[in-house]
């Protein structure tokens, strides 16, 4: 179902004749509507405490009398951070699944930098449904979501915050729809079928390697990786041309594994099934550079995505085997299960080539990160003190978080070999720092920073299903680097 968005203004009193399936109110102590029958509910709901100042509680009514729409949702903005917000209107949203209604329209009281984000994305979260191997599942009937502010000035002034929600909402789409679909419907075909599909948006390019160009280019690394897959893999080039060609690009990197079974250092079989996940980095490239068609802003990007399956074969790689990256750097491959790296390494020399003023991967590396942070922030790593901020900023924006581990050199100790250049793994302790530290072995020649994504790009137990995490926080980082701000065009 294509979910359209559009922004209008609507005060109170406008919103009692609107027509839609639901209306849902955003309200707070500090508003001082004029009179009109919908504040006079509000206040009247706060007399007799049915309505609850603690957000994500909230009061729904049904036919109220005076008001056009069937269903009013009012519920408490609480501090009126976004954080907040977004989870006030996703309550509001939930509660209204059983209606199904068509036509929602949120009314905010103000839109803040981010509200607007944080409001469109918990709408769009909150009524996804998969179904692209679920028949049975009933996907939601929402086609049209009004966000509404109570003044034309507010409107205005919120034009580009509503544009970019709108790209953000279409790009963390796309990546937890591919996130989610299962690892014999994401080849490495299929997602540089998707990419191949992008690539014929404005401004958008997009090449596919395939085994022969790879091996062709010496990513000895990368293709070791997907020698036990019967599936061919695919090296992805996506480029967004927004700036003057002379202008130098951002790099994504993605970790495209579609599926992940350790190799011939096999998983244990609990939750394997998760590892249809670890494309999700991939998936965040993809839906990046989805936003990036709707949003059009005056940068480069370059995406890149190594993509194959991991899996253990008779001509898988094995356990001490010693392999030679692209870089020339030879690689002991004491865990086939570290194999993330291995592809990402490859990916990182090809990046060379586009002299790039920046280049972030992004990943779900290792378990240890979960370890470390949870589901609640990415790990970020980085090289450069300034673009670690920036993503730690761009994070904070789009509620999309980070925190940033360190890179001394002493955690590089464990990954010294006596059979080539470097180890791929270095023991259990600070594991999500020894892998960055053997990624940031093939990044001497650019600013870089690594995004382990391990805990955020999905859910587990009955909410499984991807975020489409870390599209906002890219995204955001993204139009930060812009010369010019789109949001200065629009003016
Ligand atoms: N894709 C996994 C990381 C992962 C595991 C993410 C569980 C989320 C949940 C990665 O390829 C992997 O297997 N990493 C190993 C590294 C180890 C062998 C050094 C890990 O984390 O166990
Ligand atoms: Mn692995
Ligand atoms: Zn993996």
């Amino acid at each position: 179902m294509i979910m359209n968005f559009e922004l209008k203004t609507l005060d109170l009193h406008a919103a009692g004749t609107h027509k839609t399936d639901a209306l849902i109110i955003l309200v707070s102590a500090k508003d001082k509507p004029a009179k009109s029958v919908l504040a006079q509910l509000i206040s009247d709901a706060r007399k007799s405490r049915d309505l609850d100042e603690s957000p994500a509680k909230f009061l729904s009514i049904w036919r109220p009398q005076g008001v056009t729409a069937p269903r009013v949702v009012l519920v408490s903005s609480g501090d009126g951070s976004a954080r907040v917000l977004r989870q006030a209107v996703a309550a509001a949203v939930a509660s209204l699944k059983a209606a199904n209604p068509a036509h929602i329209t949120v009314c905010l009281a103000d839109a803040t930098q981010n509200r607007l984000q944080a409001a469109a994305q918990a709408v769009a979260d909150t009524s996804y449904v998969y179904t692209a191997t679920k028949p049975s599942a009933k996907a939601s009937d929402l086609k049209r979501v009004v966000l509404a502010l109570p003044s034309v000035e507010q409107t205005k002034a919120a034009k580009y915050d509503f544009e970019l929600a709108r790209a953000q909402v279409a790009g963390v789409l796309l990546a937890k729809e591919w996130g989610n679909r299962p690892a014999n419907h994401a080849t490495p075909t299929h997602l540089a079928d998707v990419a191949k599909g992008l690539g014929k948006k404005a401004g958008m390019q997009c090449q596919v390697l395939g085994p022969k160009d790879i091996e062709k280019l010496g990513m000895g690394s990368f293709t070791a990786v997907a020698r036990g897959s019967v599936e061919p893999l695919r090296f992805i080039v996506l480029q967004y041309t927004g700036a003057a060609k002379t202008v130098a690009p951002t790099v994504l990197v993605g970790k495209g594994i579609t599926f992940d079974t350790g190799g011939i250092s096999l998983k244990p079989g609990p939750a394997m099934d998760e590892m249809k996940f670890d494309m999700c980095g991939a998936a965040s490239v993809l839906g990046t550079f989805e936003a990036l068609a709707h949003l059009k802003p005056t940068i480069n990007v370059v995406g890149l995505i190594p993509t194959c399956e991991n899996m253990p074969d008779g001509s898988a790689l094995k356990p001490g085997d010693v392999i030679t990256s692209m870089s020339g750097q030879t690689i002991e491959v004491l865990n086939t299960d570290a194999e993330g790296r291995l592809i990402l390494c490859d990916a990182l020399t090809y990046a060379t080539r586009f002299k790039p003023s920046a280049v972030i991967d992004i990943a779900t590396l290792t378990g240890a990160c979960v370890i470390s942070l949870g589901h609640v922030r990415s790990g970020l790593f980085s090289t450069s003190d300034d673009l670690a901020h920036a993503l730690f900023t761009a994070g904070e924006a789009a509620l999309d978080p980070c925190w940033r581990l360190p890179l001394d050199e002493e955690y590089a100790e464990g990954l010294k070999s006596n059979f080539a250049d470097v180890a791929n793994v270095a023991g259990r302790d600070g594991g999500a720092i020894t892998a960055a530290k053997f990624l940031q072995r093939f990044t001497k020649d650019f600013p870089w920073a690594h995004l382990d994504i391990a805990g955020a790009a999905w859910k587990s137990g009955v909410a499984k299903g991807a975020t489409g995490r870390p599209v906002g926080l890219l995204l955001h980082y993204l139009l930060g680097t812009q010369k010019v701000s789109v949001a200065d065009k629009a003016k």
